[in-house]
């Protein structure tokens, strides 16, 4: 992010658009290079368009040997795409690291057996090539993403002028809430990901420390209070690289936070109590540092003791999905196994296009149907109105991500599939499933997951 840049209005007619360029694994290209080889590249553009993946840059040599793809990401601007000389590009540039085998927290006194040792929180290096496209696939009704976005930058705009801490301050903690299944916690670790790409010229390097809440408490229960001490003590070690950015991640924050309510209805053992005290006299500790970022995540806000709310600068709520970003969660989910080859190609709309052909037609086009466009229509049609039933039970975005495999599994049989199974021989572990000729019809898709849709509407039902 550009020193001066909130991504919105740069002056009466200029808008920010971030451009992110991602080094291939092997790649050992300067970033600075890099960076003035895709600036030159873009100034060559009379327009800019966004959400878009830029094409063409494999004809300079040295982008082709090093870059894996050059995104220009959403921009605040209403439009779809801007003159470039309305536009103030800023390029990041970045290479994830590929190492998932995350390093561990544990946090043992150093007197216990091994097999004591809890494992209190897991670090990895950011931007990590795992959380590749994350960001992307989440899709929601509001503008939580953009709006996460800009709170981080005031924070820097703050920090940058120095402002008296006295006088006006933030404690760096953000609280996503709502019902299981929203995408809260893949948030966390996507808006990680989007700092360490988007802060890589202030900071060297970034890390996410995902605190494990649960065995913080369970396993030494009479201990906790002191475990959070500890660990906090390493987050403050990482805290201190000044040139790194710490995201921690505390997932079901409410499993840490809700005994001092408890506690202090006599309820709850007073071990509770000083966990929840260790965890908030730590975070005020924490705020003082410019590098560090707390998000927590909870079902039941409720349950959170309202001092670590108060403490929360954001407090979000993640709602389950809209029609419309169902629309656009199945879409992807349809695109992703069209891409794959499990079934056949045909054009799904975007959200935009099936909200016209929603108010101005009704298309005659099925399965047979030789009009590709008719044939589109009819598919988005369908999956909207698919969308809709999801919506009336309120199915969370994980229901909606596993409806393809179950329509799979339960509805249209591996064997209908049309493709699979390597050639000639039998498939070796690891070794990708070829097509074989044409997936199997859109519509049949379709008829599956609807069929899980309305079983799984049966299943609730005996649940209630
Ligand atoms: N709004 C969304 N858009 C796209 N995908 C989503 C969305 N919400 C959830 N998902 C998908 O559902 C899966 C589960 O999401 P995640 O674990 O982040 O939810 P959560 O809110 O943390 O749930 P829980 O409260 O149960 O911990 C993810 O793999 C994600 O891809
Ligand atoms: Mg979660």
């Amino acid at each position: 992010m550009d020193d001066k840049d909130n991504g919105a209005l740069e002056s009466s007619t200029k808008w920010t658009i971030h451009v992110e360029a991602r080094l291939k694994t092997r790649s050992s290209a300067r970033f600075d290079t890099i960076k003035g080889l895709v600036s030159s590249y873009i100034s060559s553009f009379e327009r800019i368009a966004f959400p878009s993946i830029l094409e063409g840059w494999e004809e300079v040599p040295e982008l082709a040997s090093s870059v894996d793809r050059i995104t220009v990401c959403e921009s605040l601007c209403p439009s779809p795409s801007l003159k470039m000389e309305e536009a103030v590009i800023q390029i990041h540039v970045y290479q994830p690291s590929d190492n998932d085998a995350f390093e561990e927290f544990s946090n043992s006194s150093g007197n216990r057996n091994e097999d004591d040792d809890t494992m209190a929180a897991s670090v990895c290096e950011l931007p990590n090539r795992s959380y590749e496209g994350l960001w992307d696939s989440l899709i929601y009704a509001g503008d939580i993403k953009m709006n996460l976005l800009d709170y981080i930058h005031a924070t820097l705009v703050f920090s940058d002028a120095s402002v008296d801490f006295n006088l006006v301050s933030w404690n760096r903690v953000v609280l996503l809430h709502g019902p299981p299944g929203t995408g809260k916690t893949s948030l966390c670790r996507a808006l990680a990901q989007k700092l360490a790409i988007r802060l890589s010229h202030r900071y060297t390097h970034a890390r996410l420390l995902e605190i494990n809440s649960h065995s913080l408490f369970s396993k030494w229960f009479s201990e906790s209070g002191k475990l959070v001490q500890r660990l906090f003590t390493s987050i403050t070690e990482l805290v201190e690289e000044e040139d790194g950015f710490v995201v921690v991640l505390i997932d079901e924050v409410e499993s840490l936070t809700a005994a001092r309510a408890g506690a202090m209805a006599g309820t709850e053992p007073s071990d509770g109590l000083r966990v929840v005290n260790a965890l908030l006299t730590q975070l005020d500790k924490l705020k003082q540092r410019k590098n560090v970022l707390i998000m927590a995540t909870s079902n039941l806000v409720k349950a959170i003791d309202t001092a670590f709310v108060d403490r929360a600068d954001i407090v979000q709520y993640v709602d389950l999905p809209s029609r419309e970003a169902i629309y656009e969660i199945l879409r992807s989910c349809l695109c992703e196994i069209i891409a794959k080859g499990i079934v056949s190609p045909v054009q799904v709309p975007t959200l935009k296009q099936i909200q016209i052909y929603e108010l101005v037609n009704n298309p005659k086009g099925g399965l047979g149907c030789t009009d590709p466009q008719e044939r589109s229509k009819s598919v988005g049609l369908r999956l909207l109105s698919l969308a809709a039933k999801c919506r009336a039970q309120s199915m969370s975005g994980r229901a909606l991500r596993r409806l393809p495999v179950l329509a799979l599994a339960r509805y249209i049989g591996i064997g209908n599939l049309g493709i699979m199974h390597p050639t000639n021989q039998a498939s070796r572990p690891g070794e990708a499933l070829q097509p074989r000729g044409v997936g199997a019809q859109v519509e049949l898709w379709l008829d599956g997951m609807e069929k899980a849709v309305n079983e799984q509407a049966k299943e609730q039902e005996r649940l209630v």
